[in-house]
């Protein structure tokens, strides 16, 4: 076969390949080992000098024009392969995942969401304060000193000496009150605010886990008293348990940085042998609280002639199990996935006043 034949046999070959593997067929048996210019190339060694002149570089020339070709068509297979997928493969991002298994909203992050949507509605914003915090904020400011026995009761995790901070032992926070003098000692009153977040105890049990969630409340105002907490107090558990037969109870109580002091108290009812909020057929605590102690606003730069105000304190978890029904916290903090699956929430559903907080 002469050369252009060859030439144009395979012109035509590469031309009218409409796959991938069938060029790749076309190049091996032109280019391979065995391939038709591969054999023409090895010709050109026993050639004479006059002949290979000339017969040179027509066969390199052939060689070069099916590499070029091949490349060219390679390329538009190759393009055409891709706008294929492009067009077969597309994915609808609107489409609802199927049988994927769906991660949940933890119920401590969905009650923090509920309660933020709460008090936002009542012109409370969000605070928050270092989970690392000196002994000043944990205890000082809030009217425990260094001899106070109230210190003895919440098992504080200390950091090593060696690491104090400007002379401050510190601490993880023991609870959330510490953001009440972050708060106080950083923007000018009138105040309103809820400090979600974590707080540590060396404490272990069914109810008690060394790391859980409180909610700190603080208001500072002019003329505030306990008819404003109050009220606050029941606006927030109503809306929180999602029923208007919320009854309250307040039994006085000792606080260092309240005075006075109360402790709330929520009725239930017992329906099936199941206690339900609501009603007054027994109580249960679920939230400590009280004016803020002069020496409090005190210890902020404020002055208490000026300034009150009241503040609340109560534990995420908690709330979460009263109204979500789980009766084992260490259960919160296992990351059972099947837990999750169970108590979890679905992340579109925003909680809303208007929509139903706990929908
Ligand atoms: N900090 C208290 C605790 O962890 C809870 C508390 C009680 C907070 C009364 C308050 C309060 O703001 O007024 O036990």
């Amino acid at each position: 076969m002469d050369i252009e034949t060859l030439q144009t046999d395979l012109m035509a070959a590469i031309g009218s390949a409409d796959t991938l593997e069938a060029l790749e067929a076309v190049r091996v048996s032109a280019l391979g080992k065995q391939g038709s210019v591969s054999a023409l190339l090895k010709t050109m060694g026993g050639m004479s000098p006059e002949e290979r002149q000339t017969q040179g570089p027509i066969i390199n020339g052939l060689r070069e024009s099916i590499t070029t070709a091949l490349t060219a068509k390679k390329a538009d297979l190759e393009t055409a392969e891709l706008n294929r997928r492009l067009a077969t493969e597309r994915v609808d991002m609107t489409l609802p995942a199927s049988d994927v298994p769906r991660g949940t909203v933890h119920p401590v992050s969905q009650v923090m969401d509920e309660l933020a949507e709460i008090f936002a509605d009542m012109g409370f914003a969000v605070a928050e304060g270092p989970e690392i915090e000196d002994d000043w904020h944990n205890f000082t400011a809030l009217n425990i000193p260094e001899t106070h026995p109230a210190r003895a009761m919440h098992d504080t995790f200390y950091f090593p000496d060696d690491m104090a901070r400007d002379g401050q032992k510190m601490v993880l926070r023991t609870h959330t009150s510490p953001v009440q003098i972050r708060t106080m000692t950083s923007q000018e009153p009138p105040i309103r605010i809820i400090a979600p977040g974590r707080v540590y105890r060396s404490d272990s049990d069914a109810t008690h886990t060394p790391m859980f969630h409180q909610i700190e409340g603080l208001v500072i105002d002019k003329g505030i008293h306990l008819g404003h907490l109050k009220w606050t107090l029941e606006t927030f558990l109503k809306a929180y348990f999602e029923r208007e037969d919320v009854v309250l109870r307040l039994r006085p109580s000792y606080f260092p940085f309240t005075e006075p002091s109360v402790e709330v108290d929520v009725g239930y009812s017992v329906i099936n042998g199941k206690r339900v909020i609501g009603g007054a057929e027994g109580w249960m605590e679920v939230l400590g609280s009280g004016m803020v102690h002069r020496k409090v606003i005190e210890a902020c730069g404020l002055d208490p002639d000026v300034w009150q105000g009241f503040a609340f304190g109560t534990g995420v978890d908690r709330l979460a199990m009263l109204k979500y029904g789980m009766d084992d916290l260490r259960a919160f903090f296992d990351g059972d996935n099947r837990w999750l699956q169970h108590y979890g929430f679905n992340a579109l559903d925003v909680p809303t006043l208007s929509g139903g907080v706990g929908a």
